[in-house]
């Protein structure tokens, strides 16, 4: 059934590679409610890759489905929801995120996030002529909005996912 005390839904966000998705759906699994994942359902709609939508819709158009399909996730039942790592960068997201949620950052060092997305070429962001170098600079710019979460929870390298999601129950 549905957690009896999970009035609002919790929404993971940090910067890719940190574990959002995969913390997210064990989390989900721990409080038995309903978890979905902001990249999966644009991709659901759009019918292609994020990578596709990059390329042949832009980023503004893939912007504006994440705000659609978090205000979305939002208003449903409660549950766990991950985000992309640009979408709590939108004041309009973040405010939504306050009001109607519960934002938890998902903090890594830049280490830990480069090991994991290093050897994926998924993300458009990272398909530069230095990707650790752009990781470097998104976490620069980052960090001070991410931190305006209200809860962060510190990835630790040597922590499986089930433990992370005890850490942030
Ligand atoms: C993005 C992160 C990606 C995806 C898109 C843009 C970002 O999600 O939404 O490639 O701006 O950091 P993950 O954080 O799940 O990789």
């Amino acid at each position: 059934g549905v957690h009896p005390r999970l009035q609002k839904t919790i929404v993971l966000v940090g910067m890719m590679g940190a574990g959002k998705t995969a913390v997210g759906t064990a989390l989900a699994r721990a409080l038995k409610v309903p978890f979905h994942d902001s990249d999966e359902e644009i991709v659901k709609a759009a019918q292609r890759s994020v990578a596709e939508i990059f390329e042949r819709d832009g980023e503004p158009f893939f912007r504006a489905r994440e705000s659609e399909v978090i205000e979305r996730l939002l208003t449903g039942t409660p549950g766990v929801v991950s985000t992309g790592g640009g979408a709590f960068m939108a004041e309009a997201n973040r405010e939504m995120i306050a009001r109607l949620g519960i934002s938890v950052w998902l903090k890594a060092e830049l280490e830990l996030l480069w090991n994991r997305v290093k050897n994926k070429t998924t993300r458009p962001l990272l398909r530069t002529a230095d990707p650790k170098a752009t990781l470097a600079g998104l976490i620069d710019k980052r960090y001070p909005v991410y931190a305006l979460a209200q809860v962060a929870v510190e990835a630790e390298p040597g922590l499986s996912i089930e433990q992370m999601a005890q850490k942030v129950i």
